[in-house]
């Protein structure tokens, strides 16, 4: 095992935790100013900081035993350094570091698997930097401290969703964003007391939102907003949608816009004191808009939600960017095993897990 001082030869000034993230339900309505409802996970990354005074940024990985990214900090910029030691050195850039700084991460949260490593990896420097350097900055300007990193530097044209989900959540809760105003509420999720699991399956097909789609759909929701008037499909009404004449703009505004009515509804169905099986339909009917409308899923998500749905679960659906990754399903708890089985392909290489709500970044040492 690779620790701090083994890499270079000090203590660490601390250690900053920040997790990925499961998002219940709100996808690609980040970005169009629309709701969110995620959940920490427990799979989270550890960044152990130290500032230095060579003017060096040093970055390694606990995942990448042997192999440390160096260069002077006065020639960090975009898209220098490449690769996931970008997403540390986007973050670094944005404070005052002319020491420079070291860097170690450690972290288990599946990559490419639409959980959120990168935010994890952005958003527990930032913390770091944060306590370090500038105790002062709001949270809400961490979250785009994070994203900026991701935006700019890696150049993955996200909305907040995954930042605010690891900087914001709560243990036992799902966190209700609006990502236009950032006003904000902790919907308890308890599913364990209603006897049922949120199961996570990761069918190991990994995406990137640096490459095309994902910024194919940002743009063509930019389009629909365009072609109907509004600042943002936050603002355009079922009727509207319904009478863009362009096919493809209008299957991907009828997306965002039934997508922040199944937010809504889900918070209502958790907060309303009712069965927390009734928000499984509305899940089931995310994924089939995501599949039909957004087209983002694969079939092999697909195969996983229909296997899922056939099994019993009370709903399933794709996760996170989409063009891979992974799906959840909502089960009951004494089925998940019997669930997780009946998903999996030939030779069984789907990764699956039971998501539990989880404390978002913190310090830690
Ligand atoms: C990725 C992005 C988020 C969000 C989701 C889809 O995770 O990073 O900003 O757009 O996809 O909901």
């Amino acid at each position: 095992m690779t620790g701090f001082a083994d890499v270079f030869d000090t203590a660490p000034e601390g250690v900053w935790l920040a997790p990925g993230r499961a998002n219940v339900i709100g996808e690609h309505t980040d970005y169009n100013d629309g709701f969110v409802l995620p959940m920490a996970l427990p799979h989270r990354v550890l960044a152990s900081v130290a500032r230095r005074t060579d003017g060096l940024l040093r970055i390694a990985s606990v995942q990448q035993p042997g192999s440390v990214v160096e260069l002077p900090m006065s020639e960090v910029r975009a898209g220098h350094p490449a690769g996931w030691a970008g997403y540390v050195a986007g973050v670094a850039e944005q404070f005052d570091l002319p020491g420079g700084l070291s860097v170690l991460v450690d972290g288990d949260v599946p990559a490419g698997a639409g959980l959120s490593s990168s935010a994890a990896v952005t958003c527990s420097v930032a913390l770091a930097l944060r306590d370090l350097l500038r105790p002062d900055l709001p949270v809400d300007a961490l979250v785009d401290v994070a994203r900026r990193a991701e935006n700019d530097f890696v150049g993955a044209p996200t909305g907040i969703l995954d930042q605010s989900a690891s900087l914001l959540c709560e243990a036992g809760h799902a966190l209700f964003l609006d990502t236009r105003d950032r006003s904000r509420r902790q919907v308890p999720l308890d599913l364990a007391a209603a006897g049922l699991a949120m199961l996570v399956v990761d069918t190991g097909h990994a995406h990137s939102h640096a490459d095309g789609g994902y910024g194919d759909r940002r743009r063509e929701c930019e389009a629909a907003a365009a072609a109907l008037g509004v600042p943002a499909l936050r603002d355009a009404t079922p009727d509207a949608v319904e009478g863009l004449a362009d096919d493809v703009l209008r299957r991907r505004a009828r997306h965002i816009v039934t997508e922040n009515a199944r937010v809504l509804e889900v918070v209502g169905l958790l907060t309303g004191g009712g069965d927390p099986r009734a928000v499984g339909p509305v899940l089931t009917a995310g994924h089939v808009s995501l599949r039909d409308d957004f087209e983002i899923s694969t079939p092999e998500l697909d195969a996983v939600v229909g296997t899922a749905l056939a099994h019993g679960a009370h709903g399933a659906r794709m996760v996170g960017g989409g063009f891979g990754g992974s799906a959840v399903v909502l089960v009951d708890a004494a089925d998940v095993d019997r669930v997780a089985a009946a998903v999996q392909p030939a030779g069984g290489s789907y990764r699956t897990f039971v998501a539990v709500p989880s404390p978002g970044a913190h310090r830690v040492a």
